[in-house]
């Protein structure tokens, strides 16, 4: 457990040499488990500073933004053990300062921690009303558009923050926050989740409007009920929150991963594979769902399950494209949730380059998320983009090529192209992937994809 750090940062580093060499594969078959939810455990590790004693977080996946998230909490001064193998990590925060003491700053996140990953920002509201400050580098720009957390700064003004920027960093300090009633003008998910962090420990209430609705804001919720919070009404567009004095830790199971969900019901399409998907919650797949049966992939669902913790419903998907059975065109666009996910759009335009005819995909969450088009029209890919939509030609085959991961997503949508594009497609930047999947390479390998990854 002790050299975990160490071990990070050498898979960061071999993550940086390595490339994936994926040849056109046979059809999936087989089943596969999904993992814990990289959307839900990251604000969840955050949490765990607002509570007094020791949180024991499970089904954690193992990903390099996970253990990002490891090193700034260490930097906080909060404990953890982590068992890798065995999805769980325990953290207890009873080292964290006050800046509410006289003569105390407020305690500071390098910008180099923050710089790696843009979820770092999720700090800001437990710090904030646990220890009365923060000192957090603004997030620039990343691969998909610019960003910005005018919500989440917002949020913390209304509830008492006095906020100051700096130099590339936000300054933020307050005595104990003021419940307040807080409109958002976009269902903007880490400004949900940062406001409604913030907002367990205020006195009185506060009311988020027009907030986000995402199933991992639900599981946020549910993590911060377990310790003692007061949230109401998340999963509807109204969340309530009565501040509570103090949390304490408690044990809790993060929801399945339905951005890997979807990625593998794609692997299973577009390969015209039969697989079984095991640990997912259908609900939370509806749009994708939807779109996938629209584009004419056959999928059936088993068992039935709400949320979080062990799964003993034994809930499944079989995904399917049988011989003979083309894929239709699809026109899609991506939206807040119960919307078709951002997420989920990169490798939806990889299994629409082999429907027959035109499909339109349009992105509206993030203004600048078709980097993986150049990469796919590189292997042979039809696709014009015009103004926020891409406009997709099928073609019948993509010819294997060196490209390389732009971001998570867009690395994904690259894998999947890869699995049915005739000949060897390379793959560099994994590292991207890494952020997201875990164990995407062993997963696709035991269904029958030929994929392995070589040093570069
Ligand atoms: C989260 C997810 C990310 C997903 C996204 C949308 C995590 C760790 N990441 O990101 O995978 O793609 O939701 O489902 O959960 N915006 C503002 N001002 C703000 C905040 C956001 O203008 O203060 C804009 C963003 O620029 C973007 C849109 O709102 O255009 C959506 O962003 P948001 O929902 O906040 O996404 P994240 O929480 O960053």
């Amino acid at each position: 457990m002790e050299n975990f750090n160490q071990n990070n940062d050498q898979k960061t580093n071999q993550n940086l040499n390595q490339k994936l060499v994926i040849e056109q594969s046979p059809p999936l078959k087989g089943r596969v488990r999904v993992g814990g939810s990289k959307n839900a455990v990251l604000p969840i590790m955050a949490a765990s500073i607002l509570a007094e004693g020791r949180s024991v977080v499970k089904e954690v996946p193992d990903l390099s933004d996970v253990a990002h998230m490891e090193l700034l909490l260490k930097h906080l001064g909060v404990s953890i053990s982590r068992d890798i193998g065995a999805g769980v990590i325990a953290l207890e925060p009873a080292a964290l300062g006050s800046a509410r003491d006289p003569g105390e700053r407020p305690m500071e996140i390098p910008y180099k921690l923050a710089s790696a990953m843009r979820a770092s920002f999720m700090i800001a509201g437990p710090l904030l009303a646990r220890t009365g400050g923060a000192r957090i580098p603004l997030p620039g720009g990343c691969a998909i558009g610019s960003r910005p957390v005018d919500l989440h700064l917002k949020g913390f003004a209304a509830l008492g923050a006095r906020i100051q920027s700096e130099h590339g960093f936000v300054n933020m300090s307050a005595g104990r926050l003021k419940g307040a009633d807080i409109y958002l003008d976009f269902p903007s998910v880490g400004a949900t989740e940062n406001i409604m962090m913030a907002a367990t420990l205020a006195e009185g209430q506060t009311v988020i409007e027009n907030c986000a609705t995402e199933p991992e804001v639900v599981d946020l919720a549910g993590f911060l009920n377990m310790c003692g919070a007061c949230v109401r009404g998340a999963g509807t567009d109204t969340i309530r929150v009565d501040g509570v004095s103090g949390l304490r830790g408690g044990e809790y199971a993060v929801i399945p991963d339905r951005i890997e969900a979807g990625t593998l019901m794609i692997a299973a399409a577009i390969t015209r594979g039969d697989v079984v998907l095991e640990n997912v919650i259908s609900d939370h797949l509806r749009p994708v769902i939807a779109k996938l049966r629209e584009a004419g992939v056959s999928i059936e669902e088993a068992g039935k399950r709400d949320g979080g913790g062990a799964d003993e419903t034994g809930a499944m998907l079989r995904v399917s494209l049988p011989e003979g059975k083309t894929l239709k065109t699809v026109d899609l666009k991506t939206m807040p949730y119960p919307g078709f996910p951002t997420d989920m759009q990169a490798q939806a335009v990889s299994l629409l380059i082999f429907a027959e005819g035109t499909s339109l995909v349009t992105e509206t969450v993030f203004e600048n998320r078709f980097m993986h088009i150049g990469e796919l029209k590189r292997m042979g890919a039809d696709i014009k983009i015009e103004g926020r939509s891409a406009v997709i030609e099928g073609v019948k085959t993509l010819a294997g090529a060196q490209v390389k991961a732009t971001d998570l997503r867009a690395g994904a949508a690259l894998v999947l192209a890869s699995l049915r594009a005739e000949g060897v497609t390379e793959i560099s930047e994994i590292h991207h992937i890494r952020r997201g999947y875990d164990g995407l390479e062993e997963k696709l390998y035991a269904l029958g994809a030929r994929i392995k990854t070589v040093e570069a």
